[in-house]
């Protein structure tokens, strides 16, 4: 009998998020004829016989340590700039102060091109390149964009990206110097989404629009596996994510059912919470009014700009997540918010992006309530780094002159 190798991806299929409609795996596929989202099905009975948590061990710190579980089919196709394996914070001095004594931070500031968007970038290019695209268009709210048009450079494939004018300017330059053709649209990610909709159709783009290719989030769904092996597979009680389009937290919640399939973690699972901003709230409003879906934030402005996302077309999914695990939505000001991203930076020397620093605020929320208990184990997940958006830091800092003495009073 000849011996079967293990494949580098168990990828088995596509299924629709909504209808259930199964789809081949190995040509381009963007949505299911009923318009949602398809995701990406693993022959998981196969992975659990040939795959064990224990062989990770020996494996490059990256989220390609899971590769059976990704979509790629060859080696040879795998883009990377050694992304993933993101470290997971403890915050005693934070932690102490809130009650919170098993308080954490996954983060993702320290990620190629400053945040987690370079997860479903590396492999959402890995696997276009595969099926052979040569061009590709995106709306961005900023990140996303930035790390397409990096990784797009890094595969040799053009990319077209649209995002607000309002974006984080240095999310544009990364563009620009990728050799990305870049365009500005006076508007939120939605109407960017418009203009990049009617190109693909034009010109037969592949369009990598959130949720309109199933492999992005094959990609940030590997913060769930690296949270799980970095806590030794026992999950934590909360995980707490900054939603825009939805596409992590979707991403963690599918990783967990993955690794309950494979027999690494028990029937236990972290209750998810989508953390919003007050001022562009669609999914908490839909989850406080009992609802499956949301409906468009009208005028939706936040600070935190990723998750700036009126409608998301994965809410359903951020949704039944959130159910499934009892979990919950709520939403935060940007006051608050930015003052939560300057006390962790005193606290515990992170500068987090504002998107991150939402998740604090909950988790203040949270315990208040009564919600998260002080012997919880509780995981933030920062996004990105504050680096990443010098503006939102106000600084007044005094002007010497080259003769001028350090206006301080040294004590004692
Ligand atoms: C820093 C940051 N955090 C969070 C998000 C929201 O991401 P998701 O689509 O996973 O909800 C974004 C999206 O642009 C982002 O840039
Ligand atoms: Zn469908």
């Amino acid at each position: 009998m000849k011996s079967m190798s293990t494949p580098f991806s168990f990828l088995h299929h596509l299924t629709c998020a909504r209808c259930h409609e199964i789809y081949e795996a190995d040509t381009q596929a963007h949505l299911c004829q009923c318009g949602s989202p398809l995701l990406a099905s693993y022959d998981l009975e196969a992975a659990r016989e040939h795959l064990s948590k224990e062989m990770l061990r020996e494996r490059e710190p990256s989220l390609w340590r899971y590769h059976e579980l990704l979509p790629v089919r060859s080696p040879e196709n795998v883009v990377t700039l050694g992304e993933g394996m993101t470290p997971l914070l403890p915050l005693p001095r934070l932690g102490a102060q809130l009650d919170m004594p098993q308080l954490y931070v996954k983060d993702e500031g320290t990620i190629p091109t400053g945040s987690f968007k370079a997860r479903g970038a590396a492999v959402g290019v890995s696997r276009a390149k595969e099926l052979g695209v040569k061009t590709l268009a995106m709306p961005t709210n900023g990140n996303a964009g930035g790390a397409w048009a990096t990784y797009a450079a890094r595969a040799g494939l053009d990319t077209y990206i649209v995002m607000p004018e309002e974006a984080p300017l240095i999310t544009r330059n990364e563009c620009a110097i990728s050799g990305a053709h870049l365009f500005l649209v006076q508007g939120l990610i939605s109407d960017a989404g418009a203009i990049v909709g009617r190109a693909v159709k034009a010109h037969q783009w592949y369009d990598a629009s959130t949720l309109k290719e199933p492999y992005r989030i094959e990609g940030k769904k590997t913060m769930g596996y690296e949270i799980a092996e970095q806590f030794n597979w026992q999950v934590p009680d909360v995980i707490l994510y900054p939603t825009g389009g939805g596409v992590g937290i979707i991403g963690i919640y599918k990783a967990l059912r993955e690794m309950q399939a494979l027999g690494w973690i028990g029937e236990r699972l972290p209750r998810l919470v989508a953390v919003q901003a007050e001022e562009c709230a669609p999914i908490v409003k839909a989850w406080q009014e009992g609802k499956t879906e949301s409906v468009l934030w009208p005028h939706s402005r936040t600070i935190a700009f990723g998750i700036n996302v009126p409608k998301a077309l994965g809410d359903f999914l951020v949704l039944d997540a959130i159910r499934a695990t009892q979990g919950c939505a709520l939403a935060v000001s940007d006051t608050e918010l930015l003052a939560a991203q300057a006390q962790l930076a005193q606290t515990e020397g992170l500068f987090i992006c504002p998107e991150g620093a939402a998740t604090l605020v909950a988790a203040k929320q949270l315990r208040a309530s009564g919600w998260i208990k002080a012997d919880e184990r509780v995981v933030l997940l920062n996004t990105g780094s504050g680096i990443k958006y010098p503006n939102t830091v106000q600084v007044s800092v005094p002007l010497l002159q080259p003769q001028d003495e350090l206006p301080v009073s040294i004590a004692g």
